[in-house]
């Protein structure tokens, strides 16, 4: 058995840099995930006034001054989010209540993934966008200022949306209600609620009512530890789970159970896993997970699973090319709108190596074999697809190249060497 940790959560290492650059004082971060997405929102949460340090590789303790809720200023340039969803959408919240003008960018990915998700809510609230090149994708200017408080029903159930809004709402200093068909990870009600800026959440049905009825003036410095993030960690468990080590232990890693539905889609699969939350920092439980070589069966995912496992699904997907029986992933075209459209991506790779499934406009199915398999993946520029399938290319059976593999530097640097360690 293998016991490690995994590189902070990329979610929480992202809200953090944002509310840290809006807090007033020197908020305390340790554990920050260094990948290339939270190092450009830290860039872009500089360009807007607050001082924000290198984020060192082993995730050791940063201090960031904040300019306060009403201290951000336009930037120089365009804000360049690289390959960054998350850190996109949220800061076109957090821009929308301030009092300012900046354009906001990012790289070929994420300039071709749907923002009107984010600017037509925050519309609403009366925040103004102006699509430089093509209508609904990047980039765009945004020209902040004051807001009205709103009460929406979202059509999608969207940690990001969601998050944009209650950003908008803190630095709008107005308040905002939302319901959301379902329940999206919470990091940021929960980082809110600990800064002072009460929700009050409802579950309704399967869905949820999120609602800031009074925004704070001001919020204090973060004190915060970044847990292990879990879809980093599922990389890994998966390794296990398909007997390439005989076992994996990760300490120090997220449990929210918003984010812990990969988890149980692999316990439906007969996963010999356990998990323990063993404290809560920041208002986030935190905990070790293990996984131990399984026979896994094939499960029907349907979309009352998606939403808290939509990272995880690429994972899913390659642990049922090793089940018994035909897997099938249901209700989850939002995976269309991901770093890339990761139905197509894994439909198309799986078919690459040898792998028999079938493509369906919100998933897809996969029919588990023992048969070695061979060929070349493509994982467009996707950290997510490149990691699951570098997984599958470690089983000494496979002759398996995955192409593009420095693209893994996103969300999980030191991926391939932490593979290498875990499978030798
Ligand atoms: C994220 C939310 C999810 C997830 C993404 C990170 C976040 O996207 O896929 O990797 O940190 O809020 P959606 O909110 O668009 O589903």
């Amino acid at each position: 058995m293998i016991r490690l940790r995994v590189p902070g959560d990329k979610s929480v290492s992202q809200r953090a840099l944002i509310l840290a650059g809006l807090a007033d004082g020197a908020s305390r971060l340790d554990g920050v995930l260094a990948g290339a997405d939270p190092r450009s929102t830290a860039a872009a949460v500089a360009a807007l006034g607050a001082s924000v340090p290198d984020l060192p590789a082993d995730g050791s303790e940063i201090r960031i001054g904040g300019a306060g809720l009403r201290g951000w200023s336009s930037p120089g340039g365009p804000l360049d989010l690289g390959n960054s969803g998350t850190g996109a959408r949220l800061l076109l919240g957090a821009l929308a209540g301030c009092d300012l003008t900046a354009v906001v960018t990012g790289d070929a990915s994420l300039r071709s993934r749907p923002m009107k998700r984010i600017t037509d809510p925050l519309g609403v609230m009366g925040a103004r966008f102006e699509y430089e090149a093509s209508d609904g994708r990047l980039p765009v200017r945004v020209a902040g200022g004051a807001l009205r408080a709103v009460d929406l029903d979202l059509p999608v159930a969207s940690a990001q949306v969601k998050s944009a809004l209650l950003l908008a709402g803190l630095t709008g200093g107005v308040p905002v209600q939302l319901t959301e068909p379902g329940v999206s990870r919470d990091h940021t009600e929960r980082m809110f609620d600990a800064l002072g800026a009460r929700i009050i959440r409802h579950v309704r049905g399967e869905g949820v009512r999120v609602e800031m009825r009074d925004p704070p003036d001001r919020i204090p410095p973060l004190d915060l530890r970044v847990p292990g993030d879990p879809s980093s960690a599922t990389f890994l468990l998966l390794a296990a789970l398909l007997g390439l080590t005989d076992g994996v232990e990760i300490t120090d890693v997220g449990l929210n159970p918003t984010r812990t539905g990969g988890f149980d889609l692999f316990d439906r699969m007969g996963a010999r896993m356990s998990r323990e939350v063993e404290s809560e920092q920041g208002g986030e439980p935190i905990g070790t997970v293990r996984a131990l070589p399984t026979d896994l069966r094939a499960i029907q995912v349907g979309a009352s699973d998606v939403v808290r496992a939509i990272d995880e699904l690429p994972a899913v997907a390659i642990a049922a090319v090793r089940a018994e029986g035909v897997t099938t992933i249901r209700g989850a075209e939002e995976l269309r709108h991901k770093e890339t459209d990761r139905i197509s991506a894994l439909v198309d790779n799986l078919r690459a190596v040898g792998v028999a499934c079938e493509e369906h406009p919100d998933g897809l199915e996969v029919e588990g074999t023992d048969a070695p398999l061979s060929g070349v993946v493509d994982p467009r520029h996707d950290h997510r697809i490149a990691m699951v399938f570098g997984v599958l290319a470690a089983d000494p059976r496979n002759e398996i190249r995955v192409t593009g593999r420095d693209c893994v530097e996103v969300s999980f640097p030191g991926f391939w060497a932490t593979l290498a360690e875990v499978v030798s």
